[in-house]
């Protein structure tokens, strides 16, 4: 299961503790109600004693509501993650592509220089921008975000994913190749020399093309 499934895993507990909490407290205190009135019909309790017995009842249940309460806020606060996937899946489609799109220009740069003489510092820097973006990149992929649409793709082709299904049929891969080829781009942001780094920035133009074979519509 992708791990960012644990947030609804979460949540559905939340839930089920809440509901199961609630349960049992109404139970007690109808349990109580119970026989505080088969003692008051039997004559073996007096009047005033049953009174004492259903204030007793009352703040018992005021109790039990207050922990439930208790119990429900602690779980809204500490229990979900951020749900913008949910709620504004678009926007975090935009964020991942414009992530990409960054990516791309800094491996534009570094395709263009290495065909030639080149500065070394300044290759090192844009690898060293990509490395950090790849980390990034796949947590950008709750499952709202699966969205193409051929009808989506025409309408709105900024907010559409191309995303493939596979990503979240196989999010671990993905999260690897993704870590994997920022690894490789670290690498080439410390490389001693021009060949070095050529050698590196071809292994990561690899990586790329691979990850989008599988992840990426053509
Ligand atoms: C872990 C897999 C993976 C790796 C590694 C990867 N990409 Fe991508 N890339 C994707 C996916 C998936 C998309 C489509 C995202 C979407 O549309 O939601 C994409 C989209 C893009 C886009 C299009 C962005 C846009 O405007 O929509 C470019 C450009 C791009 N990648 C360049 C690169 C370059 C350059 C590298 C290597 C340095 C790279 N990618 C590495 C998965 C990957």
């Amino acid at each position: 299961m992708p791990r960012f499934r644990a947030a609804y895993v979460r949540f559905a507990r939340f839930r089920t503790v809440a509901r199961s909490t609630a349960t049992s407290a109404h139970r007690q205190v109808m349990d109580l109600c119970r026989t505080v009135a088969c003692f008051v019909q039997d004559g073996s309790v007096s009047r005033s004693k049953a009174a004492l017995m259903f204030r007793q009842v009352a703040a018992l249940t005021i109790g039990i509501c207050l922990g439930v309460a208790i119990q429900l806020a602690d779980a809204m606060a500490g229990g979900r993650s951020p749900p913008t996937g949910e709620t504004h899946p678009a926007d975090v489609v935009l964020a991942r592509r414009v992530l990409m799109a960054g990516i791309g220009r800094n491996m534009d740069e570094i395709s263009g220089m290495i065909e030639a003489a080149f500065n070394l510092q300044e290759g090192r820097e844009h690898a060293d921008l990509i490395s950090t973006m790849l980390l990034a990149f796949p947590h950008l992929f709750p499952v709202e975000t699966n969205t193409w649409s051929e009808k989506l793709a025409h309408d709105d082709p900024a907010h559409v994913s191309l995303a493939l299904p596979t990503v979240w049929q196989d999010y671990d891969d993905f999260v690897a190749r993704a870590q994997q080829a920022s690894q490789t781009a670290l690498d080439a942001s410390f490389a001693a020399t021009a060949e070095q780094f050529r050698a590196l920035a071809k292994d990561l133009q690899r990586a790329c093309d691979s990850c989008h074979q599988a992840y990426r519509r053509p």
